[in-house]
């Protein structure tokens, strides 16, 4: 029988608990998840792609059936070489649902055989995201308990201050 994969991808830059949390879950469903860094154009990301693999692998290295990956172009080719039949992104709340809806249905017309699966974070979660964590923590705030231990000290080793945050 064939192996049910799923990709989540993402920028996960950085990794919170909320994303940990949809992966843990997906984990569950699916014989196999692939975790999908996206080398992505942003101008200024706060983590490389490869410290943000290692950050994920390590979070992950005792879930066997979590792989961390990386990917460039579009998400549906990538799912087709990596053999997934689902695509896995979180929703937190009503904002989040236009973008995911199109690129959902954006997805679905590229590729009409990868299905769009969302999943909803535990509600401790709902509120957090990458770019709030790296603000926090750039106005030297706390964000203990959103996001991996690892995470909070490589965000110490980056040393944010205000500046950072007009880069
Ligand atoms: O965590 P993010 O930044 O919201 O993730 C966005 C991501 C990686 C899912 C999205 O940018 C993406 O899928 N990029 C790949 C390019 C692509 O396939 N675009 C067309 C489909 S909408």
């Amino acid at each position: 029988m064939s192996e049910n994969i799923a990709i989540y991808p993402g920028s996960f830059d950085p990794l919170t608990n909320g994303h940990v949390d949809i992966i843990q879950r997906g984990s569950r469903l699916f014989d196999r998840i692939v975790v999908g860094v996206l080398m992505n154009l942003e101008k200024s990301p706060l983590f490389t792609v490869p410290e943000r693999v290692d950050i994920a692998r390590s979070v992950f290295r005792e879930w066997p059936n979590v792989e961390v990956d990386t990917f460039d172009g579009l998400l549906v080719d990538y799912a087709r070489r990596k053999r997934a039949s689902v695509i896995v992104r979180g929703l937190r709340a009503i904002s989040d649902f236009e973008y995911e809806m199109q690129m959902a249905l954006m997805n679905r017309r590229l590729n009409p055989d990868v299905e769009t699966v969302f999943m909803m974070p535990a509600e401790t979660y709902t509120y957090v995201s990458s770019r709030l964590v790296k603000e926090v923590v750039a106005l030297g705030g706390s964000v203990s308990g959103l996001v991996p231990r690892l995470v909070e000290e490589r965000l110490r080793d980056k040393k944010l201050s205000h500046e950072t945050l007009k880069a």
